[in-house]
C-alpha cells in the first residue's frame, strides 16, 4: 500500500509557494473518496443527522492514527469524550468488555 502523504488528504495546497507565506490556507479534509464505507454508514448516524458532526469530531487525533487492532476500550474512550461513562457502567454493558 501507498502511504498517505500530506497532500494526500490536504489536496487542495497546489501553489506550496502561496502556502508556505500563508496566502493560501487548505480547506477542510474530505475524508470520504478514501473511506466510500464508513461515510456511507455514518450518513445514517444520529452524531450526522442531529449535530451534524465531522468525522474528525470523533477522530481527532489523525495525524497520529494508528491501526486500529478492533479494541472496544478505544471505542469506548472515544464515545465517553462527549457522553458520559458513568450511564454505561449502569446500563451494565460494560460488563461485556474482557
Ligand atoms: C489522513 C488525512 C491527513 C493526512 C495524511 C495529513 N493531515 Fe493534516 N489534517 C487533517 C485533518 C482532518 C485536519 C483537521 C482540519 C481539517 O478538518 O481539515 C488536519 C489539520 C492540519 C493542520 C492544521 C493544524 C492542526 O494540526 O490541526 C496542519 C498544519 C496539518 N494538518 C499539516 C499536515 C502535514 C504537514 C501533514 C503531513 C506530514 C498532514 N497534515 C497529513 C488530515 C490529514
Ligand atoms: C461518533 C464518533 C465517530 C464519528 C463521527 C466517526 N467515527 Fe469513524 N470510528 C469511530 C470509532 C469509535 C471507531 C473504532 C475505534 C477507533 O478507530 O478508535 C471508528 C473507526 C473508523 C474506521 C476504521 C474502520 C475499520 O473497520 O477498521 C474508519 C476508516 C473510520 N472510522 C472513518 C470514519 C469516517 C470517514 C467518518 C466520517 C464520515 C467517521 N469515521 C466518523 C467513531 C466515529
Ligand atoms: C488519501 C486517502 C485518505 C484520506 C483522504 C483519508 N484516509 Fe483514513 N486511511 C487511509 C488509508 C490508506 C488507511 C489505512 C487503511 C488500512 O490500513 O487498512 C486509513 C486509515 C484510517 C483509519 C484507521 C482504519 C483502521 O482500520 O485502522 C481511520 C479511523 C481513518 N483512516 C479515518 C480518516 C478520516 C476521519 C479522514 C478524514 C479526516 C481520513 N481518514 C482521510 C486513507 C485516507
Ligand atoms: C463529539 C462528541 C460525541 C462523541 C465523540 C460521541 N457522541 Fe454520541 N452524541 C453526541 C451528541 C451531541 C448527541 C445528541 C444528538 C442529538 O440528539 O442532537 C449524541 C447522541 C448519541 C446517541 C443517541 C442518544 C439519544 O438519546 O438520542 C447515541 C446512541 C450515541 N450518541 C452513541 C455514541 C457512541 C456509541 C459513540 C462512540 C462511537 C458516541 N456517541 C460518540 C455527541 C457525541
Amino acid at each position: 500500500m501507498v502511504p498517505n502523504a500530506c497532500s494526500s488528504c490536504h489536496v487542495d495546497i497546489i501553489d506550496f509557494e502561496k502556502h508556505t507565506k500563508r496566502i493560501y490556507i487548505p480547506a477542510k479534509v474530505d475524508c470520504t473518496p478514501c473511506h466510500q464505507k464508513e461515510a456511507e454508514e455514518y450518513l445514517g448516524s444520529v452524531h450526522h443527522t442531529k449535530s451534524h458532526f465531522d468525522c474528525i469530531a470523533c477522530h481527532s487525533d489523525i495525524h497520529y492514527l494508528g491501526k486500529w487492532d478492533r479494541s472496544k476500550v478505544a471505542i469506548i474512550n472515544k464515545c465517553t469524550s462527549c457522553h458520559r461513562i458513568e450511564d454505561y457502567v449502569e446500563s451494565g454493558h460494560d460488563k461485556a468488555i474482557p
